[in-house]
C-alpha cells in the first residue's frame, strides 16, 4: 500500500533533545511531516535502570505508532538506543532508525588519539558502547563520563534560562581530569540533549577540541529510507509530551523554532 504522503515522521526522546536531530532532519527534508514526541514523564532516563529504559521506550512507541500511524520511528535518543534500539525493533512493524555514538567519526578525526564521551549514566555503561569502542576506537583511549546535569541545563536553557555554566565546567572537568584526559582532542556528545549547549561546551573545552554528534548521520539515514517516498504537510508539525508540567509554557519559542507549531499531551 502506498504511503500516505501526510504520514509523520516520528521522532521520539525522554525531552527536548531529540530537538538537536529534528534540526539536522528539517535540513535535509523540510517538507516532511514531523510529530516530535517527549517523554518528560519519563525524563531523565539517564538515571533509570536498562529494564525501565527497555519497558518505557517499547510500551510507549508501541503506543504511539498504533495511535500517529507514523512511517518511521527515529529514536532521537541515546540512551533509550543504546538499550532498547533492538527490542523495539523486534515488536515494531515500521522502520526504525536510532541514535548511537558517533565513537566511528570520532575515532577517524582525533589527531592525538583521545576521545572524550559525554553521555548519560545509564548510556556510557551500556555494552553498546563497548562494542563500539572495540569496533572503531580499540586503538585509541575513549574516556566516558556521565553528566546528568548536562541534560538538565539543556532543558533550563531551551526554556529560555541562562545556562548552567558551573554544570559545564564539572563536565569538562571531569573528562580532562581522567589519565590522558589533557590529550582530548575529540569529544563525542552521546546524547542529544548536549548538542543543545554545544556552545557553552565548546568554549569550556577551549580551542582545539572538536565536539561531534550523529544529528547530521541519522538525518541521512532518513532521508535515504524515505527516498521515494511524498511527503505533504497538511497540518502545523506538532509536539506531544506524556505529562502536562507547569515549564512546557516556556518551550513555546524553542518549539515554534523547530517548526513545531502545535503542542499536547498524548
Ligand atoms: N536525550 C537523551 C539521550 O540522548 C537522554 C536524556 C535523559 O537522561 O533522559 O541520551
Amino acid at each position: 500500500m502506498p504511503i500516505d504522503p501526510a504520514a509523520p515522521i516520528l521522532m521520539f526522546d525522554s525531552g527536548v533533545g531529540g530537538l538537536s536531530v529534528l534540526a539536522a532532519l528539517r535540513r535535509v527534508l523540510p517538507q516532511a511531516p514531523v510529530i516530535y514526541v517527549a517523554d518528560n514523564a519519563g525524563l531523565p532516563y539517564g538515571q533509570k535502570t536498562e529494564a525501565e529504559v527497555a519497558a518505557r521506550v517499547s510500551g510507549l512507541l508501541g503506543r504511539m505508532t498504533e495511535r500517529l500511524r507514523p512511517r518511521l520511528v527515529c529514536i532521537a535518543c541515546n540512551t533509550a538506543s543504546t538499550i532498547a534500539l533492538a527490542a523495539v525493533r523486534d515488536v515494531l512493524e515500521v522502520p526504525i532508525v536510532g541514535t548511537v555514538p558517533a565513537i566511528k567519526p570520532a575515532a577517524a578525526l582525533t589527531q592525538t588519539g583521545v576521545i572524550g564521551l559525554l553521555g548519560t549514566e545509564a548510556t556510557i555503561r551500556q555494552g553498546y558502547v563497548d562494542r563500539l569502542e572495540a569496533e572503531f576506537a580499540a586503538d585509541k583511549v575513549l574516556l566516558r563520563h556521565g553528566a546528568p546535569d548536562l541534560v538538565t541545563a539543556a532543558e533550563a536553557q531551551l526554556r529560555g534560562h541562562p545556562v548552567d555554566q558551573a554544570a559545564i565546567d564539572r563536565a569538562v572537568a571531569a573528562l580532562r581530569a581522567m589519565p590522558h584526559g589533557d590529550r582530548i582532542d575529540t569529544v563525542v556528545l552521546a546524547c542529544t540533549h548536549f548538542p543543545l549547549i554545544a556552545e557553552a561546551l565548546g568554549a569550556a573545552f577551549g580551542p582545539g577540541v572538536r565536539l561531534i554528534d550523529g544529528a547530521d548521520g541519522i538525518a541521512r539515514r532518513i532521508a535515504w529510507l524515505t527516498r521515494d517516498q511524498h511527503f505533504e504537510r497538511r497540518a502545523p508539525d506538532l509536539a506531544l509530551f506524556t505529562r502536562d508540567e507547569a515549564g512546557l509554557g516556556e518551550l513555546s519559542s524553542a518549539l515554534a523554532a523547530s517548526g513545531l507549531g502545535r503542542s499536547d499531551v498524548f
